[in-house]
């Protein structure tokens, strides 16, 4: 089985394919995958729940990482043996992404990388540094880069401030572990004790029970003195009453999950009373990526893995994603 190839919308669509492999051309690379990652999104695109609009077949999962192992006459930035990751947006560089920039997203739009190898154009790939393996790689182009578009470029966290991060999963303990490392104060919520024993070991500083302390976002608030300075908002509709109130003066809610739905319904008056920021997130551009990739090298960040599969065994992956009782990040390990 050379790719995972999903014929129509679910999981039991998702079978093992021989395809053929085309060479690369020009300033094209030819990636030998690795390891790969699951996300919610991966999930929600095979069951139909993201958007009816899919291509099939279609490969999914957005997130993988792996070596050159040909390239085309053109190419000048990438040798044969680098270690590399596809970007989640191939074509956004910087800035604000131009239309354009969005248009295509990693296993939606295009081939995602549950497959043995892919052609990429050498700028829609990024090198990997040498301490994180394949699997720890793997965990970074999605979930990683969301964490650190929320708590640096847009919310510009400082080491004497404070972060709320919600849940345990792959966004919120890249958050977790970020924050740590820029030295802020870190509040996490889950619904569970055990997952939070992890995060106090992890570094963080306020653990709450979100089902037994359902007005987390008052013991939040006085916790960090002044309201927390951001909020890695996983929940969405169900979270942003007590994200606002959690939040101080001018305070940035990094808007980027919806695991507690997606129709909000919310007063206006905490955010117009705290000249709140809420703030979208779509993952991040290349800039950002690298950005990202020279701090945790700078600090030994190691990506945390939940649980690893073998590449036979990615559709336990992906339902295990929709269970929820991991801890980090679902990884699909191609070498086992
Ligand atoms: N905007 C973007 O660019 C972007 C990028 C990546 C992900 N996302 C979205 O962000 C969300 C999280 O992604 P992920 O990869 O971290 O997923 P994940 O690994 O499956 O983690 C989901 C987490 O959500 C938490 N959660 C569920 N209900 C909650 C609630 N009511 N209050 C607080 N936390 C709650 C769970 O916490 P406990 O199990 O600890 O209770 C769990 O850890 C998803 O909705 C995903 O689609 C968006």
């Amino acid at each position: 089985m050379t790719a995972w190839q999903l014929s129509g919308f679910g999981l039991n669509n998702l079978k093992p394919a021989q395809i053929t492999q085309a060479e690369p051309k020009s300033d094209d690379v030819l990636i030998k995958f690795e390891a790969a990652s699951v996300n919610p999104r991966d999930f929600q695109i095979i069951e139909g729940l993201f958007t009816q609009n899919v291509k099939f077949p279609l490969t999914p999962l957005s997130d993988g990482a792996g070596v050159v192992v040909a390239k085309g006459n053109d190419v000048t930035k990438l040798e044969l043996g680098d270690r590399v990751t596809p970007l989640f947006f191939p074509n956004w560089k910087s800035g604000e992404a131009l239309f354009d920039e969005r248009q295509i997203s990693s296993g939606l739009e295009t081939h995602g990388v549950l497959r043995k190898s892919g052609v990429y154009n050498q700028n829609a790939v990024i090198k990997i540094p040498d301490y994180l393996t394949a699997c720890e790689a793997a965990c970074l182009p999605c979930a990683g880069l969301t964490a650190w578009t929320s708590l640096v470029p847009v919310g510009n966290i400082q080491p004497y401030n404070t972060v709320l991060v919600q849940g345990t999963g792959g966004v919120a303990i890249a958050a977790l572990q970020l924050s740590k490392a820029l030295g802020a104060k870190v509040v996490i919520i889950s619904s569970s004790d055990e997952k939070l024993d992890r995060a106090k070991n992890m570094g963080a500083d306020l653990c709450i029970n979100y089902v037994k302390q359902p007005n987390w976002g008052n013991e939040a608030f006085e916790f960090a003195g002044h309201g927390v300075d951001a909020v890695i908002e996983i929940g969405g509709a169900g979270t942003m009453e007590q994200s606002l109130n959690a939040i101080r003066h001018g305070g940035h809610i990094a808007v980027i999950g919806y695991m507690a739905g997606i129709q909000l319904d919310v007063t206006v008056f905490p955010l117009i009373i705290k000249c709140a920021n809420l703030h979208g997130i779509a993952t991040g551009n290349r800039d950002n990526f690298e950005q990202m990739l020279s701090f945790m090298t700078n600090h030994k960040i190691r990506p945390t893995i939940s649980n690893l599969y073998s590449y036979k065994e990615a559709t336990a992956a992906l339902g295990d994603m929709a269970k929820g009782n991991h801890f980090g990040k679902l990884v699909i390990d191609f070498a086992r």
